[in-house]
């Protein structure tokens, strides 16, 4: 696939087992394969039959259609179209941290020229780059989560914009050369003119959040195109939270994730096993 997802069926499985604390024993029993075979699978070395694929999601309580979709490659979101009229901006940039992309973001007010730096990608000098490519002024950083990939190359990135941080209050703390501005779910910020409204989506993270700017939103590891981010604190709180206050916006938002491709709220309604 040209667009590949962040992740593919064997991610989706796994992620989905270990968020549900189910041992691979019984769920391999109850889906009429060996342990190994499970194994195989988790590790993209066995396909699923169409049969295996509709078992398993039953067994965890996912989408079957929308899981055979992702295992047989039928489904990536649609490219971003072009808003000529859009208030704003989002430029991408996607680095390798350990051999995996990450995406940082940088949202502009078209009115205004000013900017929030979203997430760090751990690579702060491709992200200074783009600010001055794109002769905008920085007035904000915002950071969906403080795991490292993500935040790597904040103390470089405050010292050469001067930006306040924020990041929310449940959620642990990077390195900072500032003292962070803490939010929590409905506060707002301004950039320009835009208003950027934060929402919880807990569940990768503590204090994971989102932040939303009209029709975009930058939600971090709380979703990906397909799949939602690594279930570290509870599965359920990452459904419930992406589910209520993500997937609850209207079908055209966009969605810009940590990992992976941009989607929209109703691709992600469509297509995402976990919803
Ligand atoms: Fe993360």
């Amino acid at each position: 696939m040209a667009y590949a997802l962040e992740d593919e069926f064997g991610d989706i499985i796994g992620k989905a087992r270990r968020g549900q604390n189910l041992p691979p024993s019984e769920i391999a029993t109850a889906a009429g394969i060996t342990e190994a075979e499970l194994a195989r699978m988790e590790q993209y070395t066995l396909k699923p039959t169409e049969t295996q694929v509709h078992r398993l999601a039953e067994i965890l309580n996912l989408d079957g259609t929308k899981l055979l979709d992702i295992a047989t490659e039928q489904w990536e979101p649609e490219p971003p179209q072009q808003i000529s009229d859009s208030d704003l901006e989002v430029i991408t940039i996607s680095a390798p941290v350990g051999g995996w992309p990450v995406n940082a973001y940088i949202l502009i007010c078209q009115a205004t020229n000013d900017a929030a730096i979203v997430d760090t990608a751990a690579h702060p000098d491709l992200i200074l780059e783009q600010v001055d490519a794109h002769n905008v002024n920085p007035t904000a950083i915002l950071l969906t989560h403080a795991h490292s990939d993500h935040t790597d190359g904040l103390p470089k990135i405050q010292t050469a914009t001067g930006c306040e941080t924020y990041i929310h209050t449940n959620e642990p703390k990077p390195q900072s050369e500032t003292r962070l501005r803490e939010v929590a779910h409905g506060d707002t910020l301004t950039v320009g003119q835009l208003t950027v409204t934060v929402v919880n989506t807990p569940g990768h993270t503590p204090g994971g959040c989102s932040f939303i700017a009209q029709n975009v939103v930058f939600v971090g590891d709380a979703i990906f195109a397909g799949s939602v981010g690594g279930p570290n604190i509870s599965l359920q709180d990452e459904i419930d939270s992406v589910r209520d206050n993500l997937l609850s916006l209207p079908d055209a938002v966009r969605l810009f994730p940590g990992h992976g491709p941009s989607t929209t709220v109703g691709e992600e309604k469509a297509q995402n096993p976990f919803f």
